[in-house]
């Protein structure tokens, strides 16, 4: 009987189309209703299926038309999943990157390819499809929990280098998921808020970000978001998702919902999502009945069913591709020490206070010089095989440290607290709510007036953290130092200046923290943000001048945190997401920051709002320090083929080999509309250069790229007349200039008002 059984589905099998050998329309035409449902929601509970366990998420297999699982998995630091998803007792590590913004802060479109690539080679060690990143939502605000995992303020920087990234990985045969789309912008009420921003700025700030890495890397999908969009959840919304995504910019892939389990599912197919996760019965029914009931139509589901049919069929595990679940990470942890060392931001290096002096004995302060934060928090985590402390990667490097203080650290974590142990195994952390933080230890100013009589130089190391579903705070711990902090860098500077020794403080961030009212004290400050599993080494390469900083800022730092324009309208002092016990169904909820935030700064964010309107800031867009210098010609511009390609030959002026990074801004003609003084069209970075030794850099951007969005017209505008273009090494420093003339105004239509 059951080869009977066997034997009849063979032959119907043998007959039915099947995904790959048959036209897609055939596949199509063959699937029930309900299996069109199963496509096009995730299986998420899908090991009954076959499908093997621990990955973010899945497509639903189905046999009998050739249509098998595909897997995806977060996310945007490298590949984040349990050491011990297979399940045979054996632990298995994925290399830690540094975070987005370290990423952005390397300026360097090349070597994030890198490490796109070498997360797609790690993707295919273990079968995944597709990764759930980048993630280039706009740091608009420096307090959003998850700014770590986003790459800028500003969205030219923040679309190539995502654009970057998607290259990478897209090259290795696995496929890029761009997100959040968009305005994702703070992780209060993050399900639910509603952001209302203009046509314009959308246009110019919050959307340009994903126009630009769509129209430059061509990722398989896009992830909507779970927040709303001037009243509309994103996921509803087919202006978003259909009118502008595809219709005026051209995207082809598939549209997948962010984690959002079940919403009114008619409505999200029907806005343009091909793929609702995580993937619940109710999802599956919820398409069904709306097809059954007249709600949906039936030409939306095929749609979107043959959007991720063309997914699977492009995807390696369809062409049979096996994992072997070994990645390679011997070879992929120099590329994460080399794309760290290129992210780390030198602020400030009074009187040559760094490299560090040779030979001197080094007093390192402060927890975070002995348990690094690698990575940030919730789907941007990853589980490494090691994570270099700054301690480690000093003395690795030869730098003797004091070795009592050294002791003192340890011991204080191990015994006292029992966490060094527990800090430095990969799998110790709770997802959402992050470390037992260890708290700083007090120490009395005679043991570090002691410490600064038998060491040459003082390094304070201060660590923040932060992750998805809560925002960060204007408070102690958080955004502002400690009490135990401020005397610790009080009493090493006093110390150590009696002694005439410098003091070093280098800062292991996600975003920005208060720096300006302590900055005075200390003679060098490091940047080193959440560098990835091998930050301690990268860190000792820069502090011991192996390498010079090249990393320049890829945010503004302000004097103080309520200087930003957006400070008026973001949500602080909610310690958590607050979704759950304000869950407001279908109803915007009518409470400023928590259910709906006005975007009223409109374009002026970051560096276009200080800039423009000449407001002091502690470190300008663009900043960062080198151990050399560089000098600049004055730049050639040629307009070719619809683009402006300027050149600008750069010379190292100084005495050490490094890099620089090369900044274009213009400035638009006076015309009807308001806009900011400067904008960022185009950047890029030397390589290493030698003393004396120059190279001529070309930056390039589409002529399309000068327009404004006038919202009268519903169109991207560009003004006659003269641009300035300003070469410079910070949105502050500019090194040269010159004009490129636009003849003729242009107006280019885009209908969609969003
Ligand atoms: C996050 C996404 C992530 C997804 C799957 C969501 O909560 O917002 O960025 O990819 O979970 O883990």
């Amino acid at each position: 009987m059951l080869i009977a059984i066997t034997m009849k589905g063979y032959a119907q099998t043998a007959r039915l189309p099947q995904l790959g050998k048959s036209p897609i329309d055939s596949v199509v035409a063959a699937m029930t209703l309900e299996e069109k449902a199963a496509l096009l929601v995730g299986a998420f509970d899908g090991t009954e299926l076959g499908i093997p366990s621990g990955f973010t998420g899945a497509t639903y297999p189905i046999d009998r038309l050739g249509i098998p699982y595909t897997l995806m998995q977060d996310g945007p630091t490298g590949v984040k999943i349990k050491p011990n998803f297979i399940g045979d007792g054996k632990q298995r590590y994925h290399t830690g990157f540094p975070v987005a913004t370290a990423l952005a802060a390397t300026w360097n479109t090349d070597v994030v390819s890198g490490v796109g690539a070498a997360i797609g080679e790690e993707m295919n060690a273990d079968g995944i499809d597709a990764l759930l990143a980048p993630s280039l939502n706009i740091h608009r605000n420096p307090l959003n929990g998850r700014n770590f995992e986003y790459y800028s303020e500003d969205p030219v920087l923040a679309g190539y280098m995502a654009a970057a990234l998607v290259r990478g990985l897209q090259s290795q045969g696995v496929g890029a998921v761009v997100k959040h789309f968009a305005a994702n912008n703070q992780q209060t009420m993050r399900m639910f808020n509603d952001a209302r921003i203009s046509q314009r700025a959308l246009r110019e700030i919050y959307l340009r970000n994903f126009e630009i890495a769509i129209r430059e890397s061509h990722p398989w999908m896009v992830m909507s978001s779970y927040n709303r969009l001037n009243g509309l959840h994103t996921q509803y919304h087919e202006g978003l998702l259909t009118r502008l995504l595809r219709e005026e910019w051209g995207f082809d892939g598939v549209v997948v919902t962010d984690w959002t389990d079940t919403r009114n599912t008619t409505l999200q197919i029907h806005a343009g999502n091909d793929l609702l996760m995580s993937g619940r019965a109710a999802q599956r029914s919820g398409i069904v009945d709306g097809v059954m009931g007249g709600k949906l139509s039936m030409a939306d589901v095929d749609r979107s069913v043959r959007r991720v049919l063309r997914y699977i069929e492009g995807t390696r595990h369809f062409k049979g591709h096996v994992p072997d679940y070994s990645p390679n990470l011997e070879a992929h942890a120099p590329i994460s020490r080399a794309v760290a060392v290129e992210g780390m931001v030198m602020l400030k290096n009074q009187s040559a206070a760094l490299p560090l002096p040779k030979g001197d004995t080094v007093a390192l302060f402060g927890l975070g010089g002995y348990t690094l934060y690698a990575n940030g928090r919730g789907a941007a985590d990853v589980y490494p095989p090691h994570k270099v402390s700054i301690a480690q990667g000093l003395a690795k490097a030869g730098v003797a440290l004091h070795p009592t203080l050294d002791r003192y650290y340890r011991d204080y974590l191990t015994v006292e607290n029992n966490l060094l142990e527990e800090i430095n195994t990969p799998t110790f952390k709770n997802e959402f709510f992050g470390y037992n933080k260890p708290k700083e230890p007090e120490l009395l100013a005679a043991t570090v007036e002691m410490r600064a009589k038998d060491c040459g130089v003082a390094i304070v190391s201060i660590a923040r953290d932060a992750g998805e579903s809560e925002d960060r705070n204007v408070v102690e711990g958080d955004y502002l130092l400690t009490t135990t902090e401020r005397r610790l860098i009080d009493n090493v500077s006093e110390a150590f200046h009696k002694q005439q020794k410098k003091v070093i403080v280098v800062l292991n961030i996600p975003a920005p923290i208060d720096i300006a009212s302590w900055r005075d004290k200390v003679d060098g400050i490091l940047v080193i943000w959440q560098p990835g599993q091998e930050g301690g080494d990268a860190a000792a390469d820069i502090l011991t001048g192996k390498e010079s900083p090249s990393g320049k800022l890829p945010m503004t730092l302000a004097l103080d945190y309520f200087d930003d324009p957006t400070a008026k309208n973001f949500p602080r002092n909610y310690a958590f997401s607050w979704d759950e016990l304000l869950h407001p169904g279908e109803q915007v909820l009518q409470i400023r920051n928590l259910g709906y935030t006005e975007y009223e700064e409109g374009v002026y964010v970051g560096y276009r709002y200080f800039d423009t309107m000449g407001k002091a800031v502690a470190y300008p867009f663009g900043f960062g320090l080198s151990y050399t210098s560089f000098g600049y010609t004055k730049p050639k511009v040629r307009v070719r083929d619809g683009r402006c390609n300027v050149s600008v030959t750069v010379t190292n002026t100084g005495k050490m080999a490094g890099k620089e990074v090369v900044q274009l801004y213009i400035t638009a003609p006076k015309g009807t509309m308001d806009k900011p003084k400067k904008e960022l069209k185009a950047f890029a970075k030397t390589r290493k250069l030698k003393p004396m030794e120059a190279e001529t850099i070309c930056m390039s951007f589409p002529m399309a790229d000068l327009a404004s969005f006038d919202e009268q017209q519903m169109a991207w505008v560009t003004d006659a007349g003269n641009y300035l273009l300003s070469i410079g090494a910070s949105v502050e420093d500019i090194r040269a200039t010159c004009t490129l003339t636009v003849k003729r105004a242009s107006v280019a239509k885009a209908p969609t008002r969003l």
